[in-house]
């Protein structure tokens, strides 16, 4: 590929013949698993506490070096019930760059979510104007740990204790990685990991709760099974968050090719960094290399006007190639339903989520991608911002040209 007319969304052959898809799940070994699952059907115990949930549990809190570990059937569930178990109320404040699970799980329980903006440089919660949007009606802070790296943990903490208010830490990306030399999963009063399919390790759907907190604990578990405490007896409104056995035991097995797994994620993003880093209008998100981190998310911002087109443009380039990038956490909750008709002026609070949103791409990685794919991506990155500015006038000339032809 050579020349723009090369690119398919201007004539040429795509580049891949299937679909490369951000966050293709990771599978660990087959044998293990199917030895576990034939154990599975051969006990009939499918669910309800069984000996995988069990296990499953135990090994996430060894390995983020945390007391308990409550999985569950998905880290949504996960969030509305620990949103419940610490009794927050009234108003929580979340960032708008997230997904919009962290929102939905506090409006689904009555809860207005308050949008706080987040920091450019980390794409996380700004704990300075975290503090300017309480209330007497805040009950507590949500804040998301976006591609695993951790948030300002440190202010966060300290406001919440100052301000008498809970903490949860969305940790859908983080599982795996470190905060100041230390596991995510045991900060706040509690943190919620997704082991959806897309995520780095998965538990098909899965998720968790985690927490050092004793009662806390216990009431979660209670929580996630109706609020049974007993035969016949519930004390409390409870759900159904439990984890089935066939889910734990593709988490356990997923678990023991986590290594193998990190690396893979690490040598893709060594490799995007070495053939993107010197393009102008194009910055990779640094990983901290000091820190524990999954590198499950590839994720590049793109500066329009030093790039010659914009972010969108650059995704259409891509997505007629078949590769599948994605815009996360495009357009911001604020700006999806029903965020928006509720608060149809919040986006004036947060023009650094507005900014972001518009720039931010996801690449495809993990293990279904390789030294060859992310080759291809990456020429075909180059070819249309070392040509920026030719592209974005024939895609907008393109544009024209279909919209006369529908009139
Ligand atoms: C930041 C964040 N929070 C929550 C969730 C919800 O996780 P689940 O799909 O396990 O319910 C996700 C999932 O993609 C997420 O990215």
């Amino acid at each position: 590929m050579s020349t723009l007319n090369d690119l398919a969304i201007f004539g040429g052959t795509p580049a891949f013949s299937e679909k490369l898809h951000v966050g293709r799940p990771n599978v660990g070994d087959r044998d293990r698993l199917a030895e576990r699952i034939n154990k599975i059907l051969d006990s009939r115990y499918l669910t309800n506490g069984g000996p995988y949930e069990k296990e499953f549990e135990q090994r996430i809190a060894d390995l983020t070096g945390v007391k308990h570990c409550v999985a569950m059937c998905n880290a949504t569930v996960a969030l509305e019930i620990a949103i419940r178990a610490l009794g927050m109320t009234g108003e929580v404040i979340v960032p708008s760059f997230t997904f919009i699970a962290t929102a939905h799980a506090l409006q689904w329980q009555e809860i207005t979510p308050v949008f706080c903006d987040i920091d450019p440089r980390t794409h996380n919660l700004d704990p300075e104007k975290v503090e300017e949007l309480i209330t007497p009606r805040t009950t507590g802070i949500i804040a998301v740990h976006v591609w695993g790296h951790p948030c300002d943990i440190e202010r966060l903490s300290e406001i919440a204790k100052r301000r008498n208010l809970k903490l949860i830490f969305d940790s859908a990306h983080a599982f795996g990685c470190s905060a100041n030399g230390r596991m995510i999963g045991g900060f706040g009063d509690a943190e919620v990991f997704s082991f959806h399919a897309t995520k780095f390790l998965n538990s098909l759907e899965g998720g968790a709760v985690v927490t050092n907190n004793d009662e806390l604990a216990r009431r979660i578990r209670l929580m996630k099974n109706f609020g049974f405490t007993h035969y016949d007896q519930t004390d409390y409104i409870g759900t159904n968050g439990k984890m089935n056995e066939v889910s734990a035991a593709v988490g356990i097995t997923n678990l023991e090719s986590m290594d193998e797994f990190i690396s893979v994620n690490y040598r893709n993003y060594e490799e995007y960094m070495a053939e993107l880093s010197e393009l102008s209008g194009v910055e990779v998100v640094q990983h901290d290399d000091r820190e524990r981190c999954n590198y499950q998310y590839v994720v590049l911002e793109i500066d329009r006007q030093k790039a010659g087109l914009s972010r969108d443009e650059l995704l259409d380039v891509l997505h007629a190639e078949n590769i599948l990038a994605r815009r996360y956490f495009y357009p911001g909750c604020h700006q999806m339903e029903p965020y928006r008709s509720y608060f149809p002026h919040a986006g004036l609070l947060l023009p650094e989520t507005e900014r972001l949103t518009e720039r931010v791409l996801s690449l495809p990685t993990g293990t279904a991608v390789g030294s060859t794919e992310i080759k291809g991506i990456c020429n075909i990155i180059r070819l249309a911002i070392n040509n920026g500015r030719e592209v974005s006038e024939r895609l907008r000339s393109n544009r024209q040209l279909s919209q006369s032809a529908t009139k």
